[in-house]
């Protein structure tokens, strides 16, 4: 983890957020290349679940909204951790995670010696467990407290209780409170989902772990919304869509990258399950800090729907022609981090490999999520004729690619720069491309692309640049698209 927040912070992916004040360790903010990798991640997510699937539709509701929402979705009342403090060093805790963290312990086996314990084991000298603060190793515990989650503030200019709302914890319930709305507005039979991007706010006990856990963070969210009278293959509609959201969205994360073994489904036990869900499985990634959620899909049931619809007077049902009867749906939630996608899909890209003697670092992101598509690299900065050209080449391929143009140093130290940050293909323009008058050598008008992770390298002409790109970020095998490319 180390090694990737000083990537981070040296390429200009994560900053610590008001680093200059000290920083704050629940917030971080995202430089200018980790705003390109979290944008094409949600633009990926957005086309891949949204915009390509005849069954979804788009929303973008608003991060506050009414203070009744909270009351009816049970956030108000039940979002909460239970959270103890540290007589002695005053260090706070979530008490549910006490013994998930490593604890300091004073052994009275060994003249009080302090060791560092892994998480939830005993001292192998006293058999002793932890009963202590785990940081300080010293002090008593409280009694554990309820800590609601939610971020309050108020609506208007006075602060009283009448204008009290809250920065909203998922996006979920904008899509739960625009069911009607939008069910009618498109005219959507069931089964059909709403997807939706956005901020979240949580005032975690415990934020940590880079951008794993924050207080403030995006989601990718879709509610999809079954008949439950209806079966699929034999089985309940919700349970047929539910297995299928977890295959599809795990096959998500392996065709962007993410390795096999890194990925492994966790079932919620029925004492984990939230107090709305029928069953919800975790997608868990092999983080540095070790196997966690990285997402969650849960069946939801009717819950939501019958909360609002409680709460505010307003049907939010479906009219089955069929069966002539109006339905509450159940839903399925396939719900997404951005941040905690982007920290896996950075891990895992994330390789020290050995090149001729050298030690190469290089991000293996997936073509389409490589936060630079194409770096152009001039390989004599002094010659006009080829900064013109590489320059003319940037303003063509920006035109719906992110591009950098680069003359600071010499090539290879170039290349291990794009590398370093994921670029997927360099493009240099030398003296062959422009030709050298002086010499009588003419112009090829090809210039080089060097793929990042063979390193492979193939002349195109300059003209066909933007076409063979096109081809390699669309999914053709770079050594297809080379053999094609190259013998043009
Ligand atoms: N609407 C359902 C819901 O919000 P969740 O499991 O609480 O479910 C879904 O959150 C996903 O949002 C998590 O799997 C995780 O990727 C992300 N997430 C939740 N809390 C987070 C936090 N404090 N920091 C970063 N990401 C978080």
């Amino acid at each position: 983890m180390d090694t990737l927040v000083s990537l981070c912070k040296r390429r200009g992916f994560v900053f610590q957020s008001s680093e200059i004040y000290g920083g704050t360790g629940s917030c971080w903010d995202y430089g200018p290349l980790g705003v390109e990798l979290k944008n094409k991640i949600k633009r990926v997510w957005w086309r891949d679940f949204v915009q390509r699937r005849p069954d979804m539709v788009g929303l973008d509701a608003s991060i506050l909204m009414h203070a009744m929402v909270w009351k009816a979705s049970g956030h108000v009342d039940h979002f909460t951790d239970p959270m103890v403090d540290c007589r002695e060093c005053r260090h706070r805790f979530r008490a549910d995670q006490l013994d998930e963290v490593p604890w300091v312990h004073y052994c009275p086996a060994t003249k009080g010696n302090k060791f560092t314990i892994p998480a939830a084991e005993a001292c192998s000298h006293c058999g002793g467990r932890r009963t202590l603060c785990p940081d300080c190793g010293k002090g008593e515990l409280t009694a554990p407290r309820q800590f609601n989650l939610m971020f309050k503030t108020f609506m208007g200019p006075v602060e009283e209780d009448a204008a009290v709302t809250y920065l909203r914890p998922e996006t979920a319930q904008g899509i739960f409170v625009n069911f009607d709305n939008v069910q009618q507005s498109m005219r959507r039979k069931l089964p059909f989902g709403i997807g939706q991007i956005g901020k979240a706010f949580r005032n975690e006990i415990t934020p940590g772990n880079f951008i794993f856990r924050t207080r403030e963070f995006e989601q990718m969210e879709i509610e999809y919304f079954v008949n439950p009278h209806e079966t699929v293959d034999g089985r309940p509609a919700d349970e047929f869509w539910h297995d299928r959201w977890i295959e599809d969205c795990v096959a998500w994360f392996k065709r962007y990258g993410i390795q096999d073994g890194n990925l492994r489904l966790h079932e919620h036990a029925r004492d984990e399950l939230a107090h709305y869900a029928k069953r919800t499985a975790d997608v868990q990634y092999r983080f540095p800090i070790g196997w966690s959620e990285l997402m969650g899909i849960a069946n939801r049931t009717d819950f939501d729907l019958k909360q609002h619809a409680k709460f505010s007077g307003k049907a939010l049902s479906y009219f089955d022609e069929e069966r002539k009867e109006h339905v509450v749906p159940f839903v399925i939630e396939p719900s997404a981090g951005v941040d905690r996608a982007l920290l896996a899909f950075l891990a895992d890209a994330y390789r020290e490999e050995e090149v001729r003697g050298e030690k190469r670092v290089v991000l293996r992101f997936h073509p389409e999520l490589a936060p630079i598509s194409v770096a152009i690299l001039p390989l004599l900065k002094k010659r006009d004729d080829i900064v013109r050209t590489a320059h003319a080449l940037r303003d063509e391929l920006s035109r719906d690619l992110t591009v950098v143009y680069d003359d600071t140093a010499a090539i290879g130290r170039l290349y291990r720069r794009q590398d370093e940050v994921g670029t997927a293909y360099c493009v240099t323009v030398d003296v062959q491309t422009v030709g050298a008058t002086d010499k009588g050598e003419a112009a090829d008008g090809k210039v080089t692309i060097r793929d990042r992770d063979s390193m492979e390298q193939v002349r195109v002409p300059a003209s066909r640049v933007r076409e063979v790109i096109g081809a390699l970020l669309g999914g053709r095998p770079w050594a297809e698209v080379a053999a094609a490319a190259g013998g043009a």
